[in-house]
């Protein structure tokens, strides 16, 4: 049974993630583009042979069109009510990191979302690489022994702000609060428990374990885009696995897969995989304590 997507926000991710890997799934077909930035949402329906263009999801509302799944990838400021408008569609949700920009955002929409009756997911799709699919299966499997120490490291250029002022919204407390730490943050990975909220890599991950150690890397600027690492108690290597890049939208496209699954009542590819709302949530408990600790420099309230 073909699944009708809704694409709500139109922007970069959409046209060079989502879209494509929405485009690959054999049992999904888009049905709508929605942004205030109808133009935005033209060029993206063009591109993608969609019929129906909208200024926002009350419109789509109001229009009848059936939608079974909303992929949403607004700015983080308009999560929450873009999920709120899919769930009230009747729809699964696909909502892009981060989940909310606050805990009691987050929690409110946790208790939405288990009352509705179609899956909700976040998209943590570094979940979905094969290097760090390998290092939770080591740990998961007692390979590495108890983990006692977990080494993260992220940069995104995006983030750099060159001209001394944000470079997108992104960087910008307004739409995205908490700027750089809660759109990309670090302790988002820790807090998932699985590593890694999304954007686009130099990501190192590192598992000590009382058996031996588990090391991924994941970086876009050198020839192999994924490692992993599997070390002994000695330091030797005893298992060593390089993944060639994949496309921009692979690990998405491998996540609304899942979700699609689940949604359709089938059993996901990845085993014990697909981020909830509730790891969405607690991602963001874990990152409005951080900020309470210490806020950014730029952060102005
Ligand atoms: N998982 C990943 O690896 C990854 C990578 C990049 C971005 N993202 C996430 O995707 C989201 C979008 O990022 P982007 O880079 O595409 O930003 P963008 O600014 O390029 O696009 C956002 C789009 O949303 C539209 N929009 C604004 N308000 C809207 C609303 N109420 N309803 C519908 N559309 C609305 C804007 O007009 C714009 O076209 C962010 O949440 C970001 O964190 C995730």
């Amino acid at each position: 049974v073909t699944q009708r997507v809704a694409l709500i926000g139109a922007g970069d991710w959409a046209r060079t993630a989502l879209a494509p890997a929405v485009a690959e799934l054999p049992d999904a077909q888009i049905v709508a583009c929605v942004d205030p930035d109808r133009a935005r949402a033209r060029v993206l329906a063009e591109a993608f042979r969609v019929r129906r263009t909208f200024g926002s999801v009350a419109e789509l509302a109001s229009s009848g069109t059936p939608v079974d799944v909303a992929v949403i990838s607004t700015p983080d400021r308009h999560h929450a009510d873009a999920i709120e408008a899919a769930f009230a569609l009747g729809a699964a949700v696909y909502c892009e990191k981060p989940l909310a920009s606050s805990w009691a955002e987050a929690r409110r929409l946790v208790q939405l979302a288990a009352a509705h009756p179609r899956p909700a997911a976040v998209g943590f799709t570094f979940h979905y690489s094969a290097a760090v699919q390998q290092l939770k299966a080591d740990l998961v499997g007692g390979v590495l022994g108890r983990p006692w120490l977990i080494e993260t490291q992220e940069r995104n250029s995006q983030f750099h702000p060159t001209s001394g002022r944000p470079m997108t919204w992104k960087g910008d407390p307004a739409h995205a609060p908490g700027g750089a730490l809660v759109e990309y943050g670090a302790l988002g990975t820790l807090a998932a428990g699985w590593v890694l909220a999304g954007g686009f890599p130099g990501i190192r991950i590192v598992v000590h374990g009382s058996s031996g150690t588990g090391e991924v890397v994941l970086d876009d600027a050198r020839p192999v885009a994924e490692t992993y690492r599997r070390y002994d108690l000695s330091g030797r290597v005893v298992d060593a696995r390089d993944v060639d890049p994949v496309p921009r939208h692979e690990y998405a496209r491998r996540q609304l897969a899942d979700l699609l699954a689940v949604s359709a009542g089938r059993r996901p590819e990845f085993v014990d995989t697909l981020p909830t709302l509730a790891d969405g949530a607690a991602v963001q408990a874990l990152l409005d304590r951080a900020l309470e600790i210490g806020s950014p420099p730029h952060r102005s309230e």
